[in-house]
């Protein structure tokens, strides 16, 4: 026994050369060799299996010339979409919405204190950011210029004296979960805003909360249709006798997908879904890429005029801006009719709108985004003299209470926001609305992922984003100096240029001037 051997020995109290182990341990040792073992041959026949499978295909270039290997780069590139949210993209990086605004929703629909410190993190020389003019001697004693009510459809039997600024913008049940349509109906009604239905019909979800609605007529005309697919005007009046239905919106088109239909994949047409849209189950729902009965604008001018007959409450309708051409011609088409023949509103959705379902070129390059398109429409509509007769709503990437403030300025009356009320919902932007796996339960119709959205806890949420937004906007418009948001005007923002400095938005945008507000008696 050498020296170290016999300082083992002291220090065990026992002989080195013949350690005794209590069975079990023994036992144990051998189970995890056996274990090691098994493991060290099953990897290898796994990888034995997969090296034959990527050298013998042929469908896949660098499998083939890098088997099993090759496979890495797929599982990294999927991973790195995670990683990078959570680990890697800075606040400001991440589309379509960065992290400092989704905290923003966040934090507002938490109620809890959205002040931060220190400094302003955003970089303001970035092209298109909007800086607000403020007022040197803002009101004294208020913090917030009040919003007031609006007007639509003066000419209806039933016009809507609009109560919000700020609204939820059309997304269909099927598109979203049962718990998410009830969630945003009841949280809707706490806040005192509408709830666009999108094109996937009504639905008891949405009549859960009991708040204000527009039902929209989609190009399929879900919920309105007779079994050939034309609008059932029996169905319609049904609808309209409801009076939590406000306004008719027709669909023309939205921003992700101009030129085509809705898109509803199969793996999402639940049985309530089929049944509420009279579909089939088992095949994707695709919409017609446009009503059967508008193809010009004297037929859109028609249909409208229908809807409205029928239903006696404001119609309008929901498009993305290519050229503005053919707006010019509705309103001289208009001007010609009569002003009583004109869309009660126009909701202008930015050709960077948000969807369950689209295909890429159509999201990605397709339609005017809204910061062009906003202008142009408030414009023409200034430039008929229409501009207090059709009222403007305005909707795309309008999720923080400065983009909201933007389009007043650009001259919206009204903004919607879909993915701003999905954050507030939980949504974790994990951009999986079209596979039925949504990990909150927003999108999918999986009973297992929509327990997680409790109805009752995600409509106070939805609440409280929407007085977040609400406040913040009412902020900066008194710090403008105006008495409300919708007195905002161009001559209230400037925009930062490709150079980082500002012009002033109504020098880019000339000559719509100041709009005037809401109904200055209506407080
Ligand atoms: C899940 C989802 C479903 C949608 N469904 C509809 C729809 O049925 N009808 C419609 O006109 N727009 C639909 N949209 C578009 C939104 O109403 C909105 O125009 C667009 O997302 C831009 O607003 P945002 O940037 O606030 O999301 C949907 C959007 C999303 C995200
Ligand atoms: S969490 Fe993901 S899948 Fe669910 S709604 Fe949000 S983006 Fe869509």
């Amino acid at each position: 026994m050498n020296e170290m051997e016999k300082e083992v020995q002291h220090l065990l109290g026992t002989r080195t050369d013949t350690l005794i182990f209590p069975e079990w341990v023994a036992h144990g040792i051998e189970f995890i060799t056996a274990a090691f073992v098994a493991a060290v041959v099953l990897i290898t026949l796994t990888v034995l299996v997969l090296f034959v499978i990527d050298i013998t295909q042929r469908r896949n270039a660098i499998r083939h010339n890098y088997p099993v290997l090759g496979r890495f780069r797929y599982i990294f590139s999927k991973a790195g979409e995670f990683f990078r949210q959570y680990f890697f993209a800075m606040d400001r990086e991440e589309m379509p919405f960065n992290r400092a605004e989704r905290t923003w929703v966040e934090r507002a629909a938490n109620g809890v204190d959205n002040t931060i410190a220190f400094g302003s993190t955003k970089n303001l020389n970035v092209e298109g950011t909007p800086i607000f003019l403020n007022c040197p001697f803002p009101a004294a004693g208020v913090e917030s210029a009040k919003t007031v009510p609006l007007e639509i459809g003066p000419h209806c039997r039933h016009p809507y004296r609009a109560p919000s600024i700020f609204n939820i913008s059309g997304m269909s049940f099927g598109a979203l979960s049962a718990p998410a349509v009830q969630a945003l109906s009841r949280g809707a009604k706490m806040a005192g805003c509408w709830l666009n239905t999108g094109e996937g019909g009504l639905t008891k979800h949405h009549l859960a909360g009991g708040c204000d609605l527009v039902f929209q007529i989609g190009t399929a005309k879900y919920g309105v249709r007779h079994p050939d697919g034309r609008l059932s005007e029996e169905r319609l009046r049904e609808i309209a006798a409801r009076p939590e239905v406000k306004l008719f919106e027709i669909k023309l088109s939205q921003g992700a997908k101009p030129g085509k239909g809705g898109i509803l994949p199969a793996a999402k047409i639940s049985p309530e879904v089929a049944a509420t849209r009279g579909i089939r189950q088992g095949e994707d729902s695709i919409s017609p890429n446009r009503h059967a009965e508008i193809g010009s604008v004297q037929q859109l001018l028609d249909f409208i005029g229908r809807v409205r007959r029928v239903t006696g409450k404001p119609v309008g309708f929901k498009t993305v801006i290519g050229s503005g051409d053919w707006l010019d011609e509705l309103c001289r088409e208009i001007s010609s009719r009569g002003i009583e023949s004109a869309p009660d509103f126009i909701t202008v959705d930015g050709g960077d709108g948000g969807t369950g379902a689209a295909p890429m070129p159509l999201m990605d390059n397709v339609g005017l985004p809204l910061r062009e398109a906003l202008p142009l429409a408030a414009d023409m509509l200034e430039k008929h003299g229409l501009k207090q007769r059709i009222r403007l709503i305005a909707s795309g990437k309008l999720i923080t209470p400065a983009n909201v403030a933007w389009a007043l300025c650009a001259g919206a009356d009204f903004v919607n926001a879909a993915r701003g009320f999905m954050f507030a919902l939980g949504c974790i932007q994990a951009l999986k609305c079209n596979k039925n796996i949504c990990p909150t339960g927003i999108t999918t119709h999986n009973p297992r992922l929509q327990a997680g959205l409790d109805p009752a806890v995600k409509s106070v949420r939805v609440a409280n984003y929407y007085r977040g937004i609400v406040y913040e906007v009412e902020m900066i418009a008194h710090s403008c100096g105006v008495p409300e948001p919708r007195a905002l005007c161009r001559c209230h923002v400037r925009i930062v240029g490709g150079d980082g400095l500002s012009r002033p938005m109504d020098e880019i945008y000339p000559p719509a001037g100041c709009l005037q507000g809401g109904d200055e008696d209506a407080v």
